[in-house]
């Protein structure tokens, strides 16, 4: 399936997210929520860490703090302090990090001519991509620093296909995540979604892992 969408020459533009499509940090974002959720005293746990996917920071650690209300400045000092520990275990990525099957389809997109952008809320996406070495297979990059309403809304994939220079109606979406795939179907973008039917069923194409693209 994945060949035939590659073939498409309608689908110039390929957009991808970063954090669970071209490498799996969900399990530092969980280790170092949860570390900042011990020293809080605040409940945490994997399930709760799963609906944290593709929400920007701020937005997780509301989801995090269950309602309880803090001060601004409060909530910035938690965020930067998760940050920290994120930060730190970040460093383990290297170029075997890129999850499997994402490699071959960059290569292959590249020598198709197709252009290729990332889309991700991280605003640690530059670092990723610098330990991960993967910047020279895109042509634009649009991070958590790009525009100021985080996934579900469109706005950062549309950022990145005007990086791009091509129309929504001309690329294609990969994305982990609900909110990823829900806001890039409100923009009219076509959409790839990775991960199970419960989580990314609204996308048009589905693979259940990046194993699964089969290149
Ligand atoms: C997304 C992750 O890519 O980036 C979320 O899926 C994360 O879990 C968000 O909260 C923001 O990341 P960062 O690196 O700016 O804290
Ligand atoms: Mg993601």
């Amino acid at each position: 399936m994945i060949d035939s969408l590659i073939n498409d020459e309608t689908i110039k533009g390929w957009i991808f997210d970063l954090d669970g499509v071209i490498t799996d940090t969900a399990v530092y974002h969980y280790q170092a929520w949860k570390k900042l959720a011990d020293e809080e005293s605040l409940a945490f746990n994997e399930t709760i860490n799963e609906n944290l996917r593709g929400i920007s920071r701020r937005a997780s650690l509301e989801i995090i703090l269950a309602g309880k209300i803090l001060p601004d400045s409060v909530m910035e000092e938690m965020m930067e302090r998760k940050n920290s520990y994120y930060c730190e275990l970040l460093k383990n990525l290297t170029s075997h990090s890129v999850l499997p099957g994402i490699l071959p389809l960059l290569e292959k997109l590249q020598s198709k001519g197709r252009y290729s952008a990332i889309a991700s809320a991280s605003r640690n996406t530059d670092f990723i991509i610098d330990h991960l070495q993967i910047r020279h297979y895109f042509n634009g990059v649009a991070s958590g620093y790009s525009v100021k309403r985080p996934k579900p809304a469109p706005d950062i994939f549309v950022h990145a296909a005007g990086q791009l220079k091509i129309p929504v109606k001309n690329c294609i979406v990969i994305e982990d995540a609900e909110a990823g795939v829900s806001g890039a179907i409100e923009a009219g973008f076509r959409t790839i979604g990775i991960g199970p039917e419960e989580r990314v069923g609204h996308s048009n194409y589905r693979f259940s892992s990046t194993n699964e693209l089969g290149l």
